[in-house]
């Protein structure tokens, strides 16, 4: 992936025309959307609106049936060789975790900068110590994900993709599964990496981090984007009767 795409103003990533359906159902279609570097893009919207599967058209886990998605330049294929290479730059943390159970965390974290990126193991695991303890759990290196709370399991997870070095980092809902006490620990995680510069493309139904952080909201609705602006805009003055729906049924729940 070329570097030096902020120099010229692209964005990192770029979707332009963007259609996604399964079966007779059309999820989005005319989907545009750009981000920037060192941006933090949070999505929202109802349920079912598509802000999972435009996530994971990112990074090819779902194939886009129209439309062109060009991460750092280079347009998203989808032969396998493509795939793996435009994955190594581009992080994922899911809702629920997706640790491998039979490893330590420091075997998590290691696994994929080892043996994909194939570094040497040493380096691997300096620079794996040095992530979890970024995120807090230094002390957790040598123990199983099962004796970990879901938030210092989602730390893990973060830490884990970290590990690839990834220009982006996908987020798909990564506290909603977590207890209310156990949020503000990842939540804290993710608002240090932003800080940092991080490129983040974010799902989450956190508001309040989504009015802290986010550079950008974006609200997926009625098959595509319904409203997008800053956030002061889009949550505390919408401009679309959309929006102020969707968010008078979020303060409502
Ligand atoms: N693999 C699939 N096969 C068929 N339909 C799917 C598939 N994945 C998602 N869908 C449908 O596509 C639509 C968008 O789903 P998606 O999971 O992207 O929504 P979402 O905005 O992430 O919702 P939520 O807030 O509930 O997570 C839904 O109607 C869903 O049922
Ligand atoms: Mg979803």
């Amino acid at each position: 992936m070329p570097d030096g795409t902020s120099a010229t103003g692209e964005p990192l990533v770029r979707i332009r025309g963007a259609a996604k359906r399964f079966g007779a159902l059309t999820v989005f279609e005319n989907v545009d959307l750009d981000v920037h570097e060192s941006e933090v893009v949070v999505l929202i919207g109802p349920s079912g609106a598509g802000k999972s599967t435009l996530l994971r058209c990112v990074n090819g886990l779902e194939r886009l049936d129209g439309g062109t998605i060009d991460i750092g330049g280079e347009r998203l294929g989808y032969r396998e060789s493509a795939l793996n290479r435009m994955r190594r730059h581009v992080g994922m943390v899911f809702q629920n975790f997706n640790l491998f159970p039979h490893m330590t965390v420091l075997g998590n974290v290691t696994c994929a900068p080892a043996k994909v990126a194939r570094r040497p193991y040493r380096e691997v695991e300096e620079e794996a110590r040095g992530l979890l303890d970024k995120v807090g759990l230094a002390d957790k290196c040598d123990v199983y994900p099962s004796s970990l709370s879901g938030g210092q399991r989602q730390r893990v997870a973060i830490a884990r993709a970290l590990a690839m070095h990834p220009r982006l980092m996908l987020f798909d809902e990564p506290t909603s599964a977590l207890d209310p006490e156990l949020v503000g620990e990842v939540l804290d995680v993710m608002r240090a990496l932003a800080a940092e510069g991080m490129t983040m493309m974010i799902v989450t139904h956190e508001m309040r981090f989504a009015r802290r952080v986010a550079d950008r909201v974006v609200l997926v609705a009625d098959g595509g984007i319904a409203e997008q602006g800053p956030p002061e805009t889009v949550l505390d003055a919408p401009r679309t009767a959309r929006a102020r729906d969707f968010l008078r049924a979020v303060l409502e729940h």
